[in-house]
């Protein structure tokens, strides 16, 4: 193990300490643990969900559940597994009868998240449904624009791309959208060897980039839901905690090789 192995390793166990306990919102009381999050602390990929259901709530690891067992499948078919990307949830206890988080608990729970990508720096954050891609993709387009497309951003100060793809509970039932999943998880891989240069121009209009060589799916049915508005954009991080603006920490000086970006694109 490396040093930034280790220093990674023990910033993220030094946050899960500090949230044991958590109080900042009311779900702390119908939780049964705080969900954290899990994987590899040096990973390239990082998934972003929504939260944890009763499964996550009861065994302490996001996506461990119906929708957890589609995502080691997916990850499978990109030759992936959970061992080598990080996982993590927009809220970390489990809303009551598995209902949307509300945008208090959204605003309460996320400079955690946006501290977990500081420390993992991922080359990728890939954005599982609407909830974590409105509080990360930095836009108020829907799914059905935006789903299988990246985007440059900053997040917490790290430079990363992001990704959004359909929930994976949205696919379990129905193929159609399994197809819509899987066809966007194809284009991970590219994104992670290549950064944007994988990207090439889409179709849906100027500025939009699919990647190369994939062509366009339809969209699932979750496409058809309205939009919850999530409105935690631009929430300022309580003190003691890292907005998306996160000062640079010791971690931060330690970077990744830098992104290849032959153009600089926003891509939705
Ligand atoms: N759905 C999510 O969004 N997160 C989990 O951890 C499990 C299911």
């Amino acid at each position: 193990m490396t040093a930034t192995d280790t220093e990674r390793a023990q910033a993220l166990q030094a946050l899960r300490a500090t949230l044991a306990g958590c109080s900042q919102c009311g779900l702390h009381k119908g939780r049964t643990q705080v969900v954290f999050g899990a994987g590899n602390p040096e990973a390239a990929l990082m998934f972003v969900g929504e939260g944890p259901g009763f499964h996550e709530d009861r065994q302490g690891e996001p996506f461990v559940g119906q929708a957890g067992k589609l995502l080691n499948e997916l990850l499978g078919r990109i030759g992936l597994n959970r061992a080598d990307v990080y996982i993590a949830n927009v809220v970390k206890c489990r809303p009551p009868e598995n209902r949307d988080p509300t945008p208090d608990e959204i605003a309460a729970c996320s400079p955690h998240l946006m501290r977990q990508i500081e420390i993992i720096r991922p080359r990728v954050v890939c954005t599982l449904g609407r909830f974590a891609t409105k509080l990360l993709a930095g836009t108020d387009l829907g799914m059905t624009a935006i789903h299988g497309k990246a985007k440059a951003m900053t997040l917490a100060g790290v430079d990363t791309i992001v990704f959004p793809v359909f929930h994976p509970a949205a696919a379990l039932y129905t193929p159609a959208n399994r197809q819509v999943l899987e066809a966007d998880f194809a284009k991970l891989r590219p994104l992670l060897d290549r950064g944007l240069a994988a990207m090439s121009p889409g179709t849906a209009g100027a500025g939009e980039y699919m990647t190369a060589g994939v062509t366009e799916p339809e969209a699932p049915a979750e496409a058809a839901a309205p939009e919850a508005p999530v409105g935690t954009a631009g929430v300022e991080a309580p003190a003691g905690t890292t907005g998306l603006e996160a000062p640079v920490d010791a971690l931060a000086g330690r970077s990744r090789p830098p992104l290849q970006r032959t153009e600089q694109l926003p891509l939705w």
